[in-house]
């Protein structure tokens, strides 16, 4: 049992990552659905959240279904964070987590995000800021460190449990990386197995199937593994490592069936959240990957992502069903994507 503040996760958890742009309530209700036992926010600014910023004030929508969630916040500025903590606390959600990861450019630069992680004694002054304006249980998500040269993370580790964070999830990549090479997981072990620290550690970076989320939890003994690319166009990811960890054996590839549903499941909340005409473009993005590996799809992926009512896209993903019954779509290996500067984060 891995205790964070009052939630208690069972078994070997696995975490649906923060990701701008991604993790939104939509594409949190198919992770949810499909497994995944604690979700985060994407990344909300601070001072988005001070200014009443529509976009930041949007994503401290939580619902009940998704629980436990964490509500991700960032800044460089005590005040703001400590601000920006107390209108996360009315929202009661289950934890608030701060990122001092985000490698971008107009994060990092600022002071925020990654860019903390130059700045360790900041860190430590931001983290009780927030600590102190709380409720709630706080948790870190960060990297490994701002370069090859000041990889930190135990040290940080350390000094954000003293100043009572509840648990700390590591991205195995420095900020300088990006999501360039390979995440190393070496360090985050350290990490777990520092005798100092009790609060749970959570290993993050490069997770792309199930066998990988078992040789890794072994290795590197973490108390549960983050998933963010993975899970993106295949939320299906979270129950197939459960029922690996659970059976050593790996589940068929979704069904047609499984995947229209999961299509229909992301249309309607989308729908829901972001009303009509932006609900359907934005779910436009998701078809390829949720049909990948039925032959033919694309006649139908180019009405998909042509209409405009919701009634006609689900009368296509109808159609889909019908014409595949049946069909048993190959289990092909997810391909990460390298994500560099010109992305989000
Ligand atoms: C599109 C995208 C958006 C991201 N946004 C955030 C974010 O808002 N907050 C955060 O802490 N990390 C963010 N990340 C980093 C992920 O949470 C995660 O640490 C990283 O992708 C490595 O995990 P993975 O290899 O499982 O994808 C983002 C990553 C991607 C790909």
């Amino acid at each position: 049992m891995i205790t964070i503040g009052n939630i208690q996760l069972t078994g070997f958890p696995l975490l649906l990552a923060p990701m701008e742009d991604v993790s939104d309530p939509p594409f949190r209700a198919v992770c949810k659905e499909n497994g995944a036992d604690l979700m985060y926010t994407e990344f909300i600014s601070s001072e988005g959240l001070i200014r009443d910023a529509i976009k930041s004030r949007k994503k401290l929508d939580i619902f009940d279904y998704e629980k436990p969630i964490g509500i991700q916040i960032f800044g460089g500025d005590e005040d703001s964070l400590a601000m920006a903590a107390k209108i996360v606390d009315v929202t009661n959600p289950d934890l608030l987590d701060i990122n001092f990861g985000c490698p971008v450019k107009k994060v990092a630069c600022k002071g925020a995000g990654a860019g903390v992680l130059k700045d360790i004694d900041l860190m430590v002054r931001l983290t009780d800021a927030v600590v102190k304006s709380t409720s709630l249980p706080v948790t870190v998500k960060t990297r490994l460190g701002w370069d090859e040269q000041t990889k930190n993370i135990e040290e940080v580790a350390e000094r954000l449990q003293d100043v009572g964070i509840k648990a700390l999830a590591i991205h195995g990549r420095t900020r300088s990386q990006m999501y360039k090479g390979e995440a190393d997981w070496s360090l985050i072990a350290k990490v777990k197995n520092n005798p100092r620290i009790q609060i749970p550690i959570f290993g993050n970076g490069d997770i792309d199937s199930p066998q990988k989320t078992v040789e890794y939890k072994n290795r590197y003994c973490v108390d549960g593994i983050m998933i963010g690319r993975a899970a993106i166009g295949y939320p299906w990811i979270f129950r197939e490592i459960h029922h690996y960890m659970q059976t050593g054996e790996l589940l068929p590839s979704p069904t047609v069936e499984e995947r229209v549903e999961v299509s229909k499941n992301h249309l309607r909340k989308s729908v829901e959240w972001k009303g009509p005409v932006v609900g359907i473009n934005e779910m436009r993005r998701h078809y390829s990957n949720y049909l990948k590996g039925l032959p033919g799809i694309k006649e139908f992926r180019n009405k998909l992502v042509t209409l405009k009512e919701v009634e006609e896209v689900e009368a296509v993903l109808d159609e889909v069903q019908e014409h595949y019954q049946g069909f048993e779509v190959e289990r092909a290996p997810i391909v990460l994507e390298n994500y560099h500067e010109h992305c989000a984060v």
